[in-house]
């Protein structure tokens, strides 16, 4: 029997080691075994004790956290335990990245100064543009995002000093307040027109679509059902637990790294494909689909296996992605502004059809994040590029509260998963003329 010590509720998992004959009890606490408990099954003390093997980290816990609460099989997302549902209703995006940050709601005075301080944050550095403006007329405005944020670690030297809680305060005011400014830079880069300082009379929503929109009038004018739409897409955008992009803040910043440093990784991951690009495949799937009239066809493809509906099935939600049920109704306020994009009847014919069907039904698969997203944006004249960089603004709050609390949670320890090596070993390296005579 191993020295393990039972958990405090008593829930253990035995195990018996086939190759010894021995039993080992593993305690079990919040549904989990410790990983390094395993190393304790070993066949002698020479020997390294067994470890799981979990590429992708399937099932594997790399921390405790009180910040998102996923159920994915209810379809229920929460941030610091209130309803997304809620949030994007009643609240707004810098309210709610107080809360992801701080932990619980702020009072009036707490909410007056986080907006003043966020507010008064957004310009950046002259030299921070004179880098952006040296990008090639064509960069993809997620590169440039990426760039311009790691860049943002050298204008701030003291942001190294990550353990001391006013200086890592500041960062994160800072960051938040320039996330916009940034993202917007990138988008006016493409497009060879000149970028826009912040207002900083304008509200965070009305600033961005300022700095991303305005030309040569005095103070740009966003309709307010634009904004609301878009703080409601920055709200359910802000955190998602140990998505793949808050995992490589959370490793890179186990390094105790700056947080600018940290959230550029966090951008990189959010760049690919399988994570921040799905919104623009449910587009050009819909643009080849072209008619509403095509889309049985189109659903009989996917059964058969010849290509996915994109938008549909996720990882974690195996009911509608509660996400995705806000979207829908966001659409309809866009759309009053900007007329109906004609891709949605074929969006809206294409969930009816598939939400009956016992193929999409058997495996769960519902309309996720991303089945209506990308119709919005495309409706407020976004390229599909920039649709990473719109994700990234918000999720700078979640990835932020994240590393927050890493940083303060002394059970972390610098990033470092193990290794099934499958090489060669202890070779006798041949000299050149040996090799090639
Ligand atoms: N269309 C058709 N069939 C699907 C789909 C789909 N979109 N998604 C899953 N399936 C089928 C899949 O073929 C498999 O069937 P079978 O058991 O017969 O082989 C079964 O459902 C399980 O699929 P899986 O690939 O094992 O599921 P996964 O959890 O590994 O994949 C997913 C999740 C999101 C990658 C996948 O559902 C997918 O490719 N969806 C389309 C792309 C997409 O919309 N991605 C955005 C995800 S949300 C963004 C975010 O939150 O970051």
């Amino acid at each position: 029997m191993t020295d393990a010590t039972p958990s405090a509720d008593g829930q253990t998992l035995t195990v018996r080691d086939d190759r010894t004959g021995k039993e080992y009890v593993l305690p079990i606490v919040d549904g989990t075994i410790r990983a390094s408990d395993l190393g304790k099954i070993r066949v002698s003390d020479d020997e390294p004790g067994i470890a799981s093997y979990d590429p992708g980290f399937t099932n594997t816990a790399s921390t405790r956290s009180a910040v998102t609460f996923i159920d994915g099989e209810k379809g229920i997302l929460e941030y610091r335990g209130y309803p997304i549902e809620q949030l994007a209703e009643k609240s707004s995006f810098l309210e709610v990245a107080y809360l992801l940050i701080h932990g619980d709601l702020p009072s009036k005075e707490q909410y007056d100064s986080w907006v003043h301080d966020i507010t008064f944050h957004t310009f950046v550095h002259e030299n921070i543009k004179s880098l952006m403006q040296g990008f090639r007329y064509d960069a993809h405005p997620m590169g440039m995002l990426l760039s311009a944020v790691g860049g943002l670690s050298t204008f701030y030297p003291e942001a190294r000093n990550i353990h001391d809680a006013e200086t890592r305060h500041l960062q994160i005011v800072r960051m938040i307040a320039k996330m916009p400014t940034l993202g917007a830079w990138s988008f006016r880069h493409a497009q060879g027109k000149p970028y826009v300082y912040p207002d900083n009379d304008l509200s965070y929503a009305e600033n961005f679509l300022a700095m991303l929109f305005k030309m040569s009038e005095t103070t740009y004018e966003a309709d307010p059902r634009l904004v609301k739409a878009l703080e409601v897409l920055f709200i359910l955008h802000a955190d998602h637990e140990q998505n793949c992009s808050t995992n490589a803040v959370r490793s890179v910043g186990s390094s105790q790294v700056d947080p600018y440093s940290a959230v550029s990784a966090g951008i990189g991951a959010l760049y690919g494909p399988l994570h921040g690009g799905a919104n623009e495949a449910v587009l050009k799937m819909l643009r080849r689909i072209g008619d509403v009239s095509n889309v049985p066809a189109f659903i009989e493809g996917v059964k058969a296996g010849d290509e996915r509906l994109m938008g549909f099935g996720h990882r974690v939600y195996k009911n509608y992605d509660p996400r995705a049920t806000i979207i829908k109704k966001a659409t309809d306020d866009v759309f009053e502004v900007t007329g109906v994009n004609p891709l949605l009847k074929i969006a809206v014919e294409l969930e009816k059809i598939a939400l009956e069907d016992e193929y999409f039904v058997k495996r769960k698969l519902y309309p996720n994040v991303d089945f209506y997203s990308g119709l919005i944006y495309e409706a407020l004249q976004f390229p599909p590029e920039m649709f990473t960089v719109l994700f990234a603004i918000p999720r700078t709050a979640g990835w932020l509260a994240q590393w927050l609390e890493l940083v303060n949670d002394p059970e972390q320890k610098i990033a470092r998963p193990k290794q099934i090596y499958t090489g060669e070993r202890g070779l006798v390296f041949p000299s050149s003329s040996e090799r090639w005579g």
